[in-house]
């Protein structure tokens, strides 16, 4: 049995299809665990469980029987966030789960700008000290899809990082890997990254050029538009976070982890959203923005 967990998100959802179609949609084969099971679209062959990274009561019964796991990360404040991984982990090994497949980000270390990287370099720490036997960690580059969603409603993106470039991978790819690692899982430690180091003013002009946009790029401090309540605070820092660790350069190798593990280039910014349009969101041609 495998176990897909975040099934209902953009990448699980996509890595329970693609792994369905691969294994031939068999009942028994695959199971997806959500909160909320009775929200969760069924996907012909699998098996949908009620689970909560923040309810470790929830878990054993997710993981039983399994033999290989893809452990997709919460969206949890920083810190709060790996002691749900650390719920999974510790359920997983409870359950005598073979391979643990953790999806954390690329430049996860302790000393990244980026709380969620640091939050990751914790988790896949509690991974190692779970006690499963096996395990693999895909540290996910910046996905190619949160781009449309940084600019203003005037068409601008705001950022400090200039020169700064990431290897920003389409969720497509992303949810390719994860599939091809959980149905074969290569262990240790990979970057799954776009083709591309590509720096955030190159990809407004990039994807300008693609929409018919007026899209600009503005060097400044990056600020959260101001609706976030305080409660809401860690959400901001996301976002400022996000745009420093670029800067860092901490996101910006690029690898052959998505050739190796699926057999496919990994898509290129205009191939991407040339493909797959709606994840242009607000940037789609007879939307507002920069129109
Ligand atoms: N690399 C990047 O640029 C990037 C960007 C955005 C997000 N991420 C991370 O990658 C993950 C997947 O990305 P996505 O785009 O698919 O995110 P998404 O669509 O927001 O999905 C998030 C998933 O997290 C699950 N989740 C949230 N809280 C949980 C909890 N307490 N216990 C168990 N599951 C929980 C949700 O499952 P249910 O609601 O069904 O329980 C949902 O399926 C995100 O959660 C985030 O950690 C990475």
């Amino acid at each position: 049995m495998l176990l897909i967990t975040g099934a209902s998100g953009h990448v699980g959802r996509r890595a329970a299809e693609l792994v369905l179609d691969k294994t031939g949609h068999k009942g028994g084969a695959l199971r997806l665990m959500t909160r909320t099971p009775e929200k969760l679209q069924a996907l012909a062959g699998a098996e949908i469980v009620a689970g909560d990274f923040s309810r470790p009561e929830t878990l054993a019964r997710a993981f039983h029987g399994v033999d290989v796991a893809l452990v997709i990360s919460s969206s949890a404040p920083p810190g709060q966030r790996a002691l749900h991984h650390r719920n999974a982990f510790r359920a997983a090994a409870a359950a005598g789960v073979r391979h643990v497949v953790y999806v954390s980000l690329q430049g996860s270390t302790p000393q990244s700008r980026f709380s969620y990287s640091r939050d990751h370099a914790t988790s896949e720490r509690f991974l190692a000290e779970s006690g499963v036997p096996e395990t693999t960690i895909l540290r996910n580059a910046f996905y190619l899809d949160m781009l449309p969603g940084f600019f203003d409603a005037g068409g601008v993106l705001r950022d400090p990082s200039a020169s700064g470039r990431a290897a920003l991978v389409a969720r497509e790819d992303a949810a390719q890997a994860m599939a091809a690692a959980l149905l074969q899982p290569p262990g240790g430690t990979l970057d799954v990254t776009g083709p591309e180091a590509l720096s955030v003013t190159d990809a407004v002009a990039r994807l300008a050029r693609l929409t018919g946009r007026a899209l600009r790029y503005e060097h400044a401090p990056a600020q959260a538009d101001g609706s976030e309540s305080v409660a809401e605070n860690w959400r901001a820092e996301l976002y400022t976070g996000w745009f420093e660790a670029v800067a860092a350069g901490e996101l910006a190798r690029t690898t052959d982890a998505v050739q190796r593990l699926t057999g496919r280039t990994p898509l290129a910014l205009e191939h991407y959203f040339t493909a797959f349009p709606a994840a242009l969101g607000p940037l789609r041609s007879g939307t507002a923005i920069g129109a």
